[in-house]
């Protein structure tokens, strides 16, 4: 039995909690393709060659320090825009959506070019001021003393970059359903999204 499901949205929209809790009320594994692109950013900050570090990157890279930072998220986005990164990116993110027992993936093109037959599909999104503040909340808590304009400018340089390239740009799929977080709590949040998986069939449900 395979059964994907598809959470794309721009940057500090809640998808990976969306997507963890999804998974875990199903029991499905979960992948965090921002992840990929953070590892392959990371090894370009550090001097490698954009290209040869996606077709390089190993399950051990994802677990590397520092790829939840706001350097990283920078990296990642410059790199993601280069369409032999994404190219060499695909095939894992594939087999991962259609792993036996069915798989969570949260992104930017997962129900547009990874998995454009995931059987839900959501869009998670969410004012930029409201994403950047709650990033700027998780940043403090984390000891940073990154300023709230700084972060707010940071989410806005990526979306329009995540948005602007030519190469599976961020964009709702046609057949999403699009769910804004701005004004809803985490838990009203994963209560619509259990919902609309609930609707399209996953296995457990009910
Ligand atoms: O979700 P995130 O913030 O960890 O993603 C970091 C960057 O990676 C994001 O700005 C764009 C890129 N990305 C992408 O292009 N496609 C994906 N499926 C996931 C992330």
């Amino acid at each position: 039995m395979s059964f994907a499901i598809a959470i794309d949205g721009p940057a500090a929209a809640g998808k990976g909690t969306i997507g963890r809790a999804v998974a875990a009320r199903f029991g499905l594994a979960h992948l965090d393709t921002g992840l990929l692109y953070r590892a392959v950013g990371r090894k370009v900050l550090d001097g490698a060659d954009p290209v040869a570090a996606a077709q390089g990157l190993v399950a051990a890279d994802l677990e590397a320090d520092g790829l939840r930072t706001a350097e990283a998220g920078q990296a990642a986005s410059r790199v993601a825009a280069i369409p032999e990164v994404r190219a060499a990116l695909v095939d894992f993110q594939r087999a991962f959506a259609r792993r036996a027992g069915g798989a969570v993936l949260d992104g930017r093109d997962i129900g547009t070019v990874i998995c454009p037959d995931a059987e839900a599909k959501l869009f998670v999104t969410a004012s930029a001021e409201v994403r950047a503040h709650r990033r700027w909340l998780e940043l403090r808590e984390a000891g940073s003393t990154a300023s709230y304009d700084a972060v707010l400018a940071d989410v806005r340089e990526r979306d329009a970059r995540d948005t602007e390239r030519s190469d599976a740009p961020l964009k709702p799929a046609a057949d999403a359903l699009v769910l804004d977080t701005s004004d809803l709590s985490i838990d009203e949040a994963v209560a619509h999204a259990v919902a609309a998986v609930e609707k399209a069939g996953a296995p457990g449900a009910g």
